[in-house]
């Protein structure tokens, strides 16, 4: 790995560690999980043929599922080794005879050049947590090959952004013990806004079948996600515009809640295709 990767990576939260420990989660009940919404998303019921690169893989699940659709060449990357070990046991796991390709990398070092353009790039709430989302998205798109598609999941902006980064900014570095106690806070204020919207907290995390994910290891990842920046939907189009994309299709908040973002920003989810390349 680069030197200015490694120091990128010490700014980070130590993402990786939550991937090890959730990857132990997956089952065949979270791969389908995770098949169904990447289905959605794409727009496509298979990826038959289709080469496929995750960028911030995290567990690998994502990667999984493209494979369980038919994607014949996929590739990894993700800034912190953790990551891409806890994808590598994923895939011996689940799918030892795929040749699956797994890097540590940065989005911003990586070109077409090296890798080669893609049919579909996927990059499912990573590239806010780069320290500069508007070059990772041109980054990341600039591996989209001539008429592919490029999936992306991007924090909303709320009024309530600048103060979850300065709390995400302290847990990020903060010692386990704290973050345990920022934990059962926050997760105890999860619980009173659910009881007072007459919901069962039990039932809402045997339910929490977000894209196969756990509830208690998206808490920690939501607290401690860190860079963090957020897009409202007509500045993403802005920019995916400049960088030569059309939207597809898009599953964005609707709300206008004032407190909106109070408890958490939420992701937009975005599938773009290539309609012009951009130098
Ligand atoms: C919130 S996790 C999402 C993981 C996965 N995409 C998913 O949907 O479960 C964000 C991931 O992005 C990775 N990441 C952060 N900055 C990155 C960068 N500059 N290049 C590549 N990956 C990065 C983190 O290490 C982390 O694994």
């Amino acid at each position: 790995m680069k030197p200015e990767n490694l120091l990128q990576q010490q700014s980070h939260f130590a993402f990786g560690k939550n991937w090890l420990d959730y990857a132990r989660k997956i089952d065949e009940a979270k791969i389908s999980q995770a098949m169904v919404d990447l289905r959605q998303l794409s727009g496509r019921q298979r990826f038959d043929g289709l080469s496929f690169l995750d960028i911030g893989c995290g567990s690998g699940l994502s990667a999984l599922a493209a494979v369980r659709l038919g994607a014949t060449r996929v590739t990894g990357v993700d800034i912190d080794p953790d990551s891409v070990k806890a994808a590598r046991w994923v895939f011996a796991k689940f799918a030892p005879e795929f040749p699956a390709e797994f890097q540590v990398r940065s989005v911003f070092d990586m070109t077409a050049a090296e890798f080669g353009n893609f049919d579909i790039v996927h990059s499912w709430g990573v590239l806010h947590h780069t320290g500069d989302m508007a070059r990772a998205i041109k980054a990341a798109g600039a591996l989209v090959g001539p008429g592919g598609e490029f999936y992306l999941a991007l924090y909303r902006k709320t009024p309530f952004c600048g103060m979850w980064r300065g709390i995400k900014h302290w847990y990020s570095k903060a010692p386990p013990s704290s973050q345990r106690r920022a934990r059962r806070t926050y997760i105890f204020l999860r619980k009173t806004a659910l009881r007072m919207k007459h919901q069962d907290f039990d039932a809402y995390v045997q339910g929490y079948a977000r894209r196969g994910m756990d509830f208690y290891n998206d808490v920690h990842d939501w607290l401690g996600g860190y860079p963090y920046q957020s897009i409202d939907p007509d500045t993403c189009h802005a920019l995916l515009t400049r960088f030569g994309f059309e939207v597809d299709r898009e599953f964005v908040r609707k709300s206008r809640w004032p407190l909106r973002g109070l408890m958490g920003s939420g992701c937009d989810q975005y599938a773009f295709h290539r309609v012009r390349h951009v130098a």
